[in-house]
C-alpha cells in the first residue's frame, strides 16, 4: 500500500514519554510490575512509543530495585513456554509493533534493539498493514502472553478518501473487517455502525486496539490499557462512532484520563489530545480531569 507522506508525523521523543507515562501508570498503580507490561504499537513507525514505554519501564524498573544482572541472565531463556515468556517478558523484553512502510519498519527494529542491547534475535516490528493482521501474528510475535498495553498514534485518512488513494476493494475489505453489528441493551437494540461511510481510518486501529488486547488465552484477563495520540477529529461524527463509541460502549473501555489541548511541534494549527482508555482497572481520576466537551461521552461512562 502506498502510504501519504502526511500520515508518517513521528511522535516527538518528550510527548511519546508522557504517552507512555500516562498509559501504563495506571496498571502499574494496580499493581501489575514493570515487567507485567506488554507494550505494542500497531502503526509503529520507526518506534517512538515502543522506546519511550522502553524508558519509562526500564526507569520504574530501577526504582522498584531490579537487578540488571538477573535481567541478563534471563534475557537468553528460550521463548518456547508460559514460563519462560514471563521471564522474558521480565525483562521488559516485548516490545512490538507494526509498521506498513518497510524502511520505516527496519528502521524502528533496529532502533529498538540498539536500545535494549538484544542478546537473541526478536522480531520486534513487523512490516505490513496492521488492519489485516490475525491474531495469530500477535502469537507468534508475544507468545502465549498477548499485549495489555497499546500506543497509538494512528494515521488519519479521511473515509471519503480511502477509495481514491487504495481502491474500491480496499474500501471494501476494510468495511468487512470492522462490520457493523447490533446489540441488546435492556430491551433497546442498539446500532454500532462499524467502519464506514465517512469514518476516518483512525476509528479502525481504535478497533484493532481493543482486537489486539482481546484476544489472549491465558485466563481472566487482567488491566488493560490504550493510550492515544490524537487530533480532535477521532472524537468527531462517524470516526467517533464507529471507534470510540463502539470502545466505550461495547467493550468496556473507559477514559482513565485526557489531556488538554497539545500544539503539535511544528505544524502552526494542528493540535492534539492525549488520552488513556483503560479496561479491568479501578480509575482514582474525578471528573474534572475529563475535557468532556471534547469526547461528549456521558459522565457514567468515564470510569
Ligand atoms: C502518525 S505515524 C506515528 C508513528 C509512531 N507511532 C509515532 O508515534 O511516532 C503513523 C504511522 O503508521 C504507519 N501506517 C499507516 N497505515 C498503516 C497500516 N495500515 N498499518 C501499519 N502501519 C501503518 C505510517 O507509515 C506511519 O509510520
Amino acid at each position: 500500500m502506498k502510504i501519504e507522506t502526511n500520515t508518517q508525523h513521528f511522535t516527538p521523543p518528550d510527548m511519546a514519554h508522557e504517552l507512555a507515562r500516562r498509559t501504563i501508570q495506571p496498571l502499574l498503580s494496580r499493581g501489575l510490575l514493570p515487567c507485567d507490561i506488554r507494550v505494542f504499537d500497531p502503526a509503529c513507525g520507526n518506534g517512538n512509543l515502543l522506546l519511550a514505554a522502553e524508558e519509562y519501564l526500564a526507569g520504574e524498573s530501577v526504582n522498584r530495585g531490579y537487578d540488571k544482572e538477573q535481567h541478563d541472565t534471563a534475557r537468553r531463556a528460550p521463548y518456547d513456554s508460559l514460563e519462560n515468556a514471563r521471564v522474558n517478558v521480565a525483562l521488559g523484553s516485548l516490545y512490538g509493533g507494526c509498521e506498513i512502510d518497510e524502511l520505516v519498519a527496519d528502521a524502528a527494529q533496529r532502533r529498538i534493539e540498539d536500545s535494549i542491547q538484544r542478546r537473541y534475535e526478536f522480531d520486534h516490528v513487523m512490516c505490513g498493514d496492521a488492519l489485516f493482521l490475525a491474531q495469530s501474528d500477535f502469537k507468534d510475535m508475544f507468545g502465549p502472553l498477548l499485549p495489555n498495553v497499546i500506543l497509538l498514534n494512528p494515521p488519519f485518512i479521511a473515509g471519503g478518501r480511502v477509495s481514491t488513494l487504495f481502491g474500491q476493494a480496499y474500501r471494501k475489505k476494510l468495511k468487512e473487517r470492522f462490520p457493523a453489528r447490533t446489540r441488546e441493551y435492556e430491551g433497546t437494540t442498539v446500532r454500532f455502525p462499524g467502519w464506514g461511510g465517512r469514518a476516518d481510518i483512525a476509528s479502525c486501529f481504535l478497533l484493532l486496539a481493543d482486537e489486539i488486547v482481546s484476544g489472549g488465552d491465558d485466563g481472566p484477563p487482567g488491566p488493560q490499557a490504550i493510550g492515544v495520540i490524537a487530533t480532535n477529529t477521532i472524537a468527531q461524527g462517524d470516526t467517533r462512532e464507529a471507534g470510540l463509541m463502539d470502545l466505550i460502549f461495547d467493550r468496556g473501555w473507559r477514559v482513565h484520563s485526557c489531556s488538554d489541548d497539545l500544539k503539535w511541534p511544528g505544524r502552526a494549527n494542528v493540535s492534539v489530545k492525549m488520552f488513556v482508555l483503560t479496561r479491568h482497572v479501578r480509575c482514582e481520576n474525578t471528573d474534572s480531569l475529563i475535557d468532556q466537551s471534547w469526547l461528549r461521552i456521558p459522565r457514567s461512562r468515564h470510569f
